[in-house]
């Protein structure tokens, strides 16, 4: 991250699912440049590992064990974030899985399962940690989305359809807290190295159709997000409100 330079000095910020993929990318990289991280996500040692790495970097860093389909867990790691360094400046909601199944072979449960990870903890994050900001007069939310809030794509309907929901939450945040000093945008990323695609077999499965559907013919890199992320979360993109940045190698031109 050669062009930043200490952008997120002392700010505290709060990301959901730390443990691995773009979470962990981002709170590597946000403690780079000074941010000091309240890490999140339910495999522990995972998350105990990033908070580790940070420390012995220099920086400032904890992990709260939170499964983030329970609100009052949010909610914990919210408040917990506040008691512990007395404010809260970033939320980024990060955490959530992607199921891939045809929209009609889908339970009630697997309904349920996605809309309260993928959405449901977008909703009352953002919820919980608007008091605070409010309060502070001051805050910015990133809602971590996808290029399928926008393009649908078999076998991700369920998906898709709570990330299309993010977008309107992202500008609703966007529209109602301006006036206090809060921020919230959104970026959408295509096919990114992180996730499944960590695994060299589903790369090697997947590689005709990641060329296919990305007109740059490759998977996106974490850091890649994690700069969009530094870019929108800097006081340089104060102007930004609603926003939703695509990081997706053109992949919804096709
Ligand atoms: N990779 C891509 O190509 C791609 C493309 C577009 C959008 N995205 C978005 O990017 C974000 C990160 O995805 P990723 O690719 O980095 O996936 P990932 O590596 O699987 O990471 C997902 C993170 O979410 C956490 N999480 C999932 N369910 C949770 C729960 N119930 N409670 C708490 N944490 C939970 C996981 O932590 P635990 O398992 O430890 O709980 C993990 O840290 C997601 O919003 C995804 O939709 C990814």
């Amino acid at each position: 991250m050669a062009i930043y330079k200490d952008i997120l000095k002392g700010k505290v910020a709060v990301i959901t699912g730390t443990t691995s993929g773009i979470g962990k990318g981002l709170a590597l990289g946000f403690a780079k440049q000074g941010a000091i991280v309240v890490g999140s996500g339910r495999r522990e040692n995972l998350g105990q590992e990033v908070a580790a790495k940070i420390k012995s970097d220099g920086g400032e860093a904890m992990f709260i064990k939170t499964d983030v389909t329970d609100h009052l867990a949010i909610k914990h790691l919210i408040d917990e974030t506040v008691n512990t360094y007395g404010r809260i400046d970033i939320l980024v909601n990060n955490a959530a899985y992607e199921p891939t199944k045809l929209f009609m072979d889908n339970t009630y449960e697997d309904y349920r399962k996605v809309i309260d990870t993928n959405l449901g903890s977008y909703v009352m994050a953002s919820i919980y940690a608007l008091k605070y900001m409010k309060q502070q007069q001051s805050g910015k939310i990133l809602n971590i989305n996808s290029v399928t809030a926008i393009q649908q794509v078999p076998g991700v309907g369920m998906y898709s359809l709570a990330k299309a929901a993010i977008s309107n939450l992202t500008k609703v945040i966007a529209l109602e807290n301006a006036k206090d000093g809060i921020r919230c945008n959104e970026i959408n990323p295509g096919l990114i190295l992180a996730g499944e695609f960590e695994k060299a077999e589903v790369r090697e499965w997947a590689k005709e159709a990641i060329e296919k559907m990305t007109p740059v013919a490759r998977l996106g890199k974490v850091e890649e997000i994690v700069h969009a992320a530094l870019y929108l979360l800097s006081d340089e993109a104060d102007f930004c409100n609603g926003t939703s940045l695509l990081v997706d190698g053109g992949r919804h031109l096709i």
